[in-house]
């Protein structure tokens, strides 16, 4: 079985930082939300309450613990204040892939959080997971999210019809994906074209020096590993 070991020290671009998420943080997850923007575009369940927020919280732990997701609180850099949530989730060691998912607090939003946290954990994604793949799924309506992905460096690959089931009926998805290597992702940018699979040099990754590749535990995940997430292709139980 596989364990994610989160970085210890919190991933920081700017004003915003990424840091596992704490019991502490319930009170202000329930406030965020019971915006309902947040449930109508996610898997976040309406009229979120104190039990939901316990529920995600143990769920998370799951999820590092099996090595299904790498969820963080995005926090404000400044003084730890809860802005949102991004997680790299449904990753699938075989294939080096996995989704990205997020959400913003209304007050925290148009302040640019959600692309830095975006970037950043797709950089933890790549360096320290040993991701090749990071695709992001939003739904035809969600014109702020498609923006998200754009600007982060995401191409537009699909419509993806009848995708899920949607809080309010079946839901049309906009699949974007990015690439290790390619522009938007982090480091030197080999390519954006779609399709572009070949990468050079994949053992030694750009970014090994970001905070999360730094942390002890994952030097020696690493260091017993040779290259985070390669070892565990075939032996890593099919998340979900
Ligand atoms: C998606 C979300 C994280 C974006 O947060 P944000 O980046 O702070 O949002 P912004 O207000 O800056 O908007 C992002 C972009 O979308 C645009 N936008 C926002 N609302 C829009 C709308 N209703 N129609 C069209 N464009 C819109 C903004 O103008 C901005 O564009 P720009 O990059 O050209 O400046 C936030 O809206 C959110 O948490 N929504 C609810 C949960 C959700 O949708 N999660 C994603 C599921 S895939």
């Amino acid at each position: 079985m596989s364990v994610i070991v989160l970085p210890e020290k919190p991933l920081v671009d700017g004003q915003t930082a990424l840091r596992p998420w704490r019991e502490a943080d319930i009170a202000a997850l329930v406030v965020a939300c019971r915006d309902p923007e947040i449930p109508r575009w996610t898997r976040v369940p309406e009229n979120y309450g104190e039990a939901d927020a316990q529920a995600y919280m143990r769920q998370r732990r799951d999820e590092i613990r099996t090595g299904a997701s790498a969820p963080f609180a995005i926090v404000a850099a400044a003084d730890d204040r809860l802005l949102g949530s991004v997680s790299l989730m449904r990753i699938d060691w075989e294939h080096a892939r996995a989704e990205v998912g997020y959400w913003l607090a209304r007050e925290a939003r148009g302040q640019g959080h959600v692309t830095r946290a975006v970037r950043l954990i797709c950089e933890y994604g790549f360096a320290t997971l040993g991701l090749d793949r990071i695709e992001l799924l939003a739904a035809t309506g969600n014109a702020a999210s498609q923006r998200v992905a754009s600007r982060c460096g995401f191409i537009r690959e699909a419509v993806l019809r009848s995708y899920m089931r949607g809080k309010h009926g079946r839901q049309d998805m906009v699949a974007f994906g990015l690439l290790a290597g390619s522009r938007g992702a982090s480091g030197p940018r080999a390519t954006s074209a779609p399709g572009a699979t070949s990468r050079p040099g994949a053992t030694s990754r750009p970014g090994a020096s970001s905070p999360g590749a730094s942390s002890p535990r994952a030097a020696s995940r690493r260091a017993s590993s040779g290259r985070a997430g390669r070892s565990r292709a075939g032996s890593q139980r099919r998340p979900e």
